[in-house]
């Protein structure tokens, strides 16, 4: 039996992009729409590296979202600090006092948008910070990527593994570590299996495409994100994980805007912009699964379980109506194209 209408507990997206200025006001509304909360990435330029810049920053995510017409208290952003090699111990406990930051994010310097400030030694150079986040409970959220341009593109992930996690939770065995957006069947794998606590996120074209999809008819930019798309085996393992219950699993769509012209340019951007349809794309992917019944547990339960937060009361209703994906989207003085702009998705958020 094919069901019409799908109410969940109201998700949260666990990792998310929202730019600043223009194109905050820009995209922060659609996030709003289907979730309660949103772990906020902190590589804007420069980064987010301070708890002050962090809450400065939360602020200005709420004074966009009023301005656009959304009550500013239906959507609250969670905010992370962006590791650097010089990161003072002293700045985790002032994120953690301060009740608005949850999280620090481990670029490996250069391996993506606007990482240049990362890590570059992650044991070397950021051990007391570790130690610090693992007494006080503040989760390492790991863009799980090596950057060793010998490496291979599609085995950066793979090798992030052996390289930097295994090392870094064997020092740390008690520091919580989000696997952001896993494209491999290993990570998924390393996730399963691994002591202690760890999670991953997963994107929804990470659950839907493969690689194909970046080259289907010629260069299709705005399936380029990073960690890249991987052939059909990886995207099954993931599909695998994220419906099967395991609560080290959940939603974290890395929606991450950037303006059509950046994409289609001859060295574009890496990321995909879901911020529109995240929940329209997911819940196709897991009923394709077959596991639609899996979806709220992914969406709306075993983040806030991991994060230590509690489940949001209200609910999200998806109905099986055509959604047609628009083509482009305003955004400041520029457009922005969805992931998949002009396909049709069987499923829609109600309004
Ligand atoms: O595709 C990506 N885009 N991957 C990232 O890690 C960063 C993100 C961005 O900020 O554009
Ligand atoms: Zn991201």
């Amino acid at each position: 039996m094919t069901i019409s209408t799908l109410t969940i507990t109201r998700p949260d997206d666990w990792h998310l992009h929202l730019r600043d200025g223009e194109a905050l006001e820009a995209v922060v509304g659609h996030s709003a729409r289907q979730f309660a909360r949103a772990i906020v990435m902190p590589n804007l330029k420069p980064p987010v590296t301070t708890t002050e810049q962090a809450l400065a920053y939360r602020e200005r995510i709420l004074a966009a979202l009023r301005k656009g017409g959304a009550q500013a208290s239906s959507f609250t952003p969670l905010m992370t600090l962006y590791l650097t090699d010089n990161t003072d111990p002293e700045e985790i406990l002032r994120a953690r006092d301060s009740g608005a930051v949850h999280a620090v994010k481990l670029y490996p310097a250069g391996a993506t948008t606007n990482s240049d400030a990362g890590v570059t030694d992650l044991l070397g150079r950021c051990a007391r910070v570790l130690e610090t986040m693992e007494k006080v409970g503040m989760p390492l959220l790991a863009h799980g990527e090596v950057t060793d341009p010998a490496i291979d593109v599609f085995d950066r992930e793979k090798v992030f593994i052996d390289r930097v996690m295994m090392p870094l939770r064997r020092a740390f065995p008690a520091l919580k570590v989000v696997f952001e957006h896993i494209t491999t069947a290993d990570a998924a794998q390393y996730v399963r299996d691994a002591e202690g606590p760890i999670a991953a996120t997963i994107t929804p074209q990470h659950l839907l495409y493969n690689r194909n999809a970046l080259f289907q008819g010629g260069m299709r930019p705005h399936w380029y994100c990073l960690p890249v798309l991987k052939r059909e085996t990886h995207r099954q393992a993931l599909v695998e994980v994220a419906t099967s219950g395991n609560p080290r699993f959940f939603l974290g769509t890395d929606s991450a805007p950037h303006a059509r012209g950046l994409k289609e340019h001859a060295c574009g951007c890496a990321g995909c912009f879901t911020g529109l349809h995240a929940m329209a794309l997911y819940a196709t992917a897991f009923e394709a699964a077959g596991k639609l019944d899996a979806l709220e547990a992914f969406a709306s339960f075993h983040g806030p379980d991991f994060y230590g937060l509690p489940r949001n009361t209200g609910t999200l209703r998806l109905e099986r109506e055509a959604f047609s994906i628009p083509d482009e989207l305003p955004f400041g003085q520029q457009t922005i194209v969805p992931l998949a702009g002009g396909e049709t998705l069987p499923w829609r958020v109600s309004t």
